[in-house]
């Protein structure tokens, strides 16, 4: 985004990473550090866009997830409190903010993980499904209220981060190539992108297996 020319705001907790990017393009990035769980999450990010003089573009893209075998609550509230709560809010204070100025875009990092539940990390896979229903239900909403926003659902496999956990990762894209291809669904506006390209072969499959099946697996 910032090689095409956008001033790019960036978030997270951990504020050395940053301003290590930020020091790329220090007239394109705005750095913002919070917790997204955070009760004042929405304070900073609304002060971010005013000293960035708006927002045309918002990517949820903050996530958690662990194997969780032994069906820890810890990890799965943890789970739901960013995956669910915090996305709402976020998801919430995106689609105000681009409905009061009647257009833009909102794009979120869900999973393929969305589109079946998940022995391994049960409510990582829920709270994936809800992103996705989510999106789905305000680009729905914009449509009837009449607001050219568009909204993205980007459905990764698996990408090499520290997220990617547990044996078996096939397809493993590096976050290079993710990012790459994220980047081209961002540009085109596409609804759903599923990354890298690959998984939309998959996805229909994960769908249409019996849930006898799934069950076994
Ligand atoms: N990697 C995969 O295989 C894969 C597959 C499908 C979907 N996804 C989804 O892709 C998204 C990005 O994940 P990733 O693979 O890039 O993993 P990652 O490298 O672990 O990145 C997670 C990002 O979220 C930020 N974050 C985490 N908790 C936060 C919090 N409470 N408040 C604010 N920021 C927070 C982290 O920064 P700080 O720690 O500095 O806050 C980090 O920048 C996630 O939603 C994930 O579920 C990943």
């Amino acid at each position: 985004m910032v090689a095409d020319g956008w001033q790019v705001g960036i978030t997270a907790r951990r504020r050395e990473l940053l301003e290590e990017l930020q020091k790329e393009a220090p007239e394109q990035y705005h750095v913002a550090v919070f917790d997204a769980t955070a009760s004042d999450a929405l304070e900073h990010l609304d002060r971010l866009v005013q000293n960035m003089g708006g927002m045309d573009l918002l990517v949820i893209s903050a996530g958690w997830g662990e194997l969780n075998h032994d069906l820890d609550k810890g990890i799965e509230l943890g789970t739901v409190g960013l995956n669910v709560q915090a996305f709402t809010h976020l998801v919430i204070w995106g689609y105000t903010h681009f409905a009061r100025q009647g257009e833009g875009h909102l794009a979120a990092i869900s999973s393929i993980s969305a589109l079946r539940g998940g022995r391994a990390a049960p409510a990582y896979n829920a709270s994936k499904a809800y992103q996705s229903n989510y999106l789905e239900g305000l680009r729905q909403k914009a449509h009837k209220e009449g607001h050219a926003i568009a909204v993205t659902d980007v459905r990764p496999g698996f990408v090499k981060t520290p997220m990617a956990k547990g044996p078996g990762r096939f397809w493993e894209a590096s976050a290079e190539k993710a990012a790459r291809q994220i980047h081209g669904h961002l540009k085109r506006r596409s609804r759903v992108a599923y990354i890298t390209k690959r998984w939309r072969l998959i996805a229909p499959l994960m769908g249409w297996m019996p849930r006898g099946l799934w069950a076994r697996m």
